[in-house]
């Protein structure tokens, strides 16, 4: 499969490797330094996306954002400026459309990942709009939902518990009514990965509990429990969490706190199950003791917990992140194995890998990715 293009147009060379790194499993990147340069491949080539450095060799970034309005093959393509300062022109040319995002210059990596994420992941939901019904309103519940949650930065911000319910009912409504291969198909064109990683994680473990005989009620409990596991991300830096490489040990201490940080913030949200709650704060447990945030082992970790650990490495072992390709399912569903025993429970992960394989799942849950990979 061909990846799509995108055009980052920069004059600073570094910053033009760094970004092409930074895309080189999502994307091709087409760089250039020259603002006409840019402006012959935005009439040669179709893109998905485009970054525009206000500086640029001939032409200002700016006029090259206007002259992409204007033409033929590029016209709606998400635009993201880069300016040397966020003036009210600059504001202005967001309010009206001209660029959909702006960062400043110098930007951290992590932050400006976020907002181009965004950005391209409203094109993507825009696209939903032409699904069946079904489909999108699964898509589209889901993600008002992670909007909610992630507009607050603190995890003393309740959620609505009524609205993790719905994302629940229609995600279980999917599955029972055999559609959840077409959410799933839709859903990885989104850039959003801990939107998709949230919802991926929840159409596993309630797939996963429909195979295995769980009755409804229970299986919106699961799919609630797989949507909110990661909540506690809302308190993360978006440096931590959108950087595009490993992180050091006082980031790893960070991201760590996100576990107790979905409990928080499920605690103090009034009707929030309390199976949700404790796969939350669970799901990085493991069964040798070695986990977080508690260090809990054995039969300290309930049987959701443990189910839940392992959709969560599962998905995450999939999905394409800035940092890594998604691997192959079959490759992911080893990889699984290999954590049986010391870090997952050997009976769920035996029961898991069967049903993956048995149902075709573990390829609807796979994000496109090229064969070289
Ligand atoms: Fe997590
Ligand atoms: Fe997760």
């Amino acid at each position: 499969m061909q990846r799509a293009k995108i055009l980052v147009a920069c004059q600073d060379r570094a910053a033009r490797q760094r970004l092409a790194e930074t895309f080189r499993f999502r994307y091709q990147t087409v760089a250039v330094d020259d603002g006409w340069l840019a402006l012959h491949l935005v009439n040669t080539t179709a893109f998905e996306a485009m970054v525009i450095a206000e500086r640029l060799d001939s032409l200002s970034g700016l006029d090259v954002a206007v002259s992409v309005r204007e033409s033929h093959r590029n016209a709606e393509v998400p635009i993201m400026l880069v300016a040397r300062a966020i003036t009210p022109a600059i504001r202005e040319m967001v309010e009206t459309g001209v660029v959909d995002r702006c960062v400043a210059e110098g930007v951290e990596t992590g932050a400006f990942l976020f907002e181009f994420n965004s950005m391209c992941g409203e094109r993507a939901e825009r696209a939903w709009g032409a699904l069946d019904d079904d489909v999108a309103r699964v898509l589209g519940t889901a993600r008002r939902s992670y909007n909610r949650v992630f507009a607050a930065t603190t995890a003393d911000v309740p959620f609505d518990a009524a609205l993790l319910d719905e994302v629940a009912t229609h995600l279980v409504g999917a599955i029972q009514g055999g559609r959840i291969s077409a959410v799933m198909g839709a859903l990885q064109s989104h850039d959003d990965y801990t939107f998709v990683h949230s919802l991926s994680v929840a159409a596993v473990l309630a797939f996963f509990g429909k195979q295995i005989g769980i009755r409804e009620g229970d299986l919106r409990i699961m799919a609630q429990a797989g949507f909110a596991h990661d909540f506690g991300k809302r308190v993360m830096p978006h440096a931590v969490l959108y950087k595009p490489g490993p992180l050091d040990t006082a980031q790893m201490v960070v991201i760590r706190r996100h576990a107790a940080a979905a409990g928080q913030i499920l605690r103090c949200s009034p009707g929030i199950p309390s199976e949700v709650i404790n796969v939350a704060e669970r799901h990085h447990e493991r069964l040798d003791g070695t986990g977080y945030p508690h260090g809990l082992a054995g039969a300290q970790i309930d049987d959701l917990s443990a189910v839940a650990a392992i959709g969560d490495v599962f998905s995450a072992l999939v999905d394409n992140r800035c940092y890594k390709p998604g691997y192959a399912p079959e490759e992911a569903l080893r990889m699984l194995g290999d954590m049986a025993g010391p870090h997952l429970e050997p009976a769920y992960v035996k029961t898991f890998t069967e049903v993956m394989h048995d149902t075709g799942f573990a390829s609807w849950v796979a994000p496109p990715r090229e064969s070289s990979l």
